[in-house]
């Protein structure tokens, strides 16, 4: 059984090792490096609504949604929020969303 486990492990790195890096991996990181760069004026370093009319990430607000709405919402913009069409790529944004689901 140990063994087992062992090579499912193995199995896993490998895996790691083996897929291909796709531009559409989720990235934390580089979600940071967007949301704090082009959110966080807004939205607050730690989902902290910096302007009332923004949702608090920090209490994910507005982020149950499916992944593809709160992309579009970013794209096109809504009210307050400008459109990130053209600024940013569609994964820049999904990844940002991703760590502004982390913030607390
Ligand atoms: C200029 C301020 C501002 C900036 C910059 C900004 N937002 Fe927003 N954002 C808002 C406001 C205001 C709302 C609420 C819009 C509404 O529903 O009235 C909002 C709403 C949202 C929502 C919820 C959308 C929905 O459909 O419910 C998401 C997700 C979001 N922002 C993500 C981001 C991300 C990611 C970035 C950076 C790429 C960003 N925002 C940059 C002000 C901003």
């Amino acid at each position: 059984m140990k063994s087992g486990a062992l090579g499912f492990a193995v199995a896993l790195g490998v895996a790691a090792l083996v897929v291909p890096r796709t531009s559409l991996a989720l990235d934390l990181l580089r979600g940071q490096r967007v949301f704090n760069m082009h959110c966080s004026v807004c939205h607050g370093m730690n989902g902290v609504p910096v302007i009332q009319q923004a949702p608090s990430f920090a209490t994910k607000e507005r982020l149950m949604q499916p992944d593809m709405m709160l992309v579009q919402s970013v794209k096109t913009g809504k009210t307050l929020m400008p459109p990130f069409m053209g600024i940013l790529k569609d994964e820049e944004i999904l990844d940002a969303i991703h760590y502004a689901r982390t913030l607390r």
